[in-house]
């Protein structure tokens, strides 16, 4: 079978991605559509050889489409999936519309890919920071169990979309020329208040709940509980997370340290179970100064995990540092990985 595919999104930095990620894909391409809002249609967009034009999005965009790959925002999604759904598509959507439902899978093909067969015409993508930690904690918990997880994270601008991206590049050259720094999206466009990132750092991503945390830190916690252990709220692995947007335009960095539940686990155990993992490469020599850096992750779809180390104050617990891009394996590439899996799995 061939499939109709809709990109929902496809002007934006992860629709973009979506596109290329498609094109390099298993999945057997019958069509394209790529849809946007009125802004962006009659814009002309290459699939690979093909020249496809976007399209304003309505319900009835969805007629005869068979898989949506989605990026366009949490309201965007709520309006559109569910009349996709109603004409038959299945829907890899990339927001935080329905991570949370209960019947709707969330799904990194690394860690949990049966819980595909779950869905009802939806599968979620996880957040970006929570993508790359999984796929480098999941190993480690197989292997040895999982108790807690302590995660500051170092998020790149392009998580907040193309037009934080633009905005960040622009503080930086007004920065450089003298002149007084704009910003009217960062830390994220649903507050009030905005600040520059340019050589500067935001600990608030997404909006500050009255818990104190961030709605960032919050899907953190509970989406890693919900991929890990098949519950949201599970107490079995303690996540605890501090997510901060650094000056840096495209991969994020994270700081985690974790503890095992075998306490006879070793930093070189960990690390040759990290090297046979899918989807991560070790980058960790310390002799060689190697270790992940944002900079290299850029373009790739793997997760980048080094100076991996020992809490040599507790037995069992360890910390390392986490690299991947954020919109690839953070975004456009888990989403057409699980339409991959869907595929194969003769899920659509
Ligand atoms: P558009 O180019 O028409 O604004 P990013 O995350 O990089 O900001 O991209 C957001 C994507 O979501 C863009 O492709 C944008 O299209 C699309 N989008 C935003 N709002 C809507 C909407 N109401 N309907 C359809 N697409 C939308």
């Amino acid at each position: 079978k061939e499939y109709v595919v809709a990109i929902l999104g496809a002007t934006g930095a992860v629709g973009h991605r979506m596109i290329e990620q498609l094109a390099a894909s298993s999945i057997p391409v019958k069509e394209v559509k790529l849809l946007a809002s009125a802004r962006s249609a009659g814009t002309q967009l290459k699939f690979r050889d093909q020249t496809l034009t976007v399209e304003e999005t309505t319900p009835d965009s969805f007629e005869g489409v068979d898989l949506v790959l989605s990026s366009a925002g949490g309201s965007t999604s709520k309006k559109f999936l569910p009349e996709a759904v109603k004409r038959g598509a299945v829907c890899v959507d990339n927001t935080s519309a329905y991570r949370m439902e209960p019947d709707v899978p969330l799904v990194v093909p690394e860690v949990n890919p049966d819980t595909l067969a779950q869905h009802h015409g939806i599968v979620a993508n996880p957040n970006c920071s929570t993508i790359q930690m999984v796929v480098a904690l999941e190993p480690i918990r197989r292997a040895f169990g999982l108790k807690q997880i302590i995660v500051s994270t170092y998020q790149a601008a392009s998580g907040a979309g193309q037009s934080a991206l633009n905005e960040f590049y622009q503080q930086a050259r007004d920065y450089l020329d003298g002149k007084e720094m704009q910003a009217n999206i960062l830390p994220t466009k649903g507050d009030k208040k905005h600040y520059p990132l340019a050589f500067n750092l935001l600990p608030q991503i997404d909006v500050l709940e009255d818990s104190g945390y961030s709605h960032e830190e919050w899907k953190m916690i509970h989406e890693t509980k919900k991929i890990m252990v098949g519950d949201m709220n599970s107490p079995e692995i303690k996540v605890t997370a501090t997510c901060v947007r650094v000056p840096v335009p495209i991969s994020h960095g994270e700081s985690v340290y974790f503890e095992v539940e075998d306490k006879s686990a070793t930093v070189e155990q960990i690390r040759e179970l990290l090297a046979q993992a899918p989807g991560v490469v070790v980058q960790d020599d310390i002799q060689h100064q190697i270790y992940p850096q944002p900079i290299n992750a850029v373009g790739k779809g793997d997760t980048f995990v080094g100076r991996l180390r020992p809490d040599y104050e507790n037995k069992g617990a360890f910390n390392m540092w986490i690299v991947a891009d954020n919109l690839l394996k953070g975004a456009a590439l888990n989403t057409v990985q699980n339409a991959e899996e869907l595929v194969k799995r003769g899920l659509i």
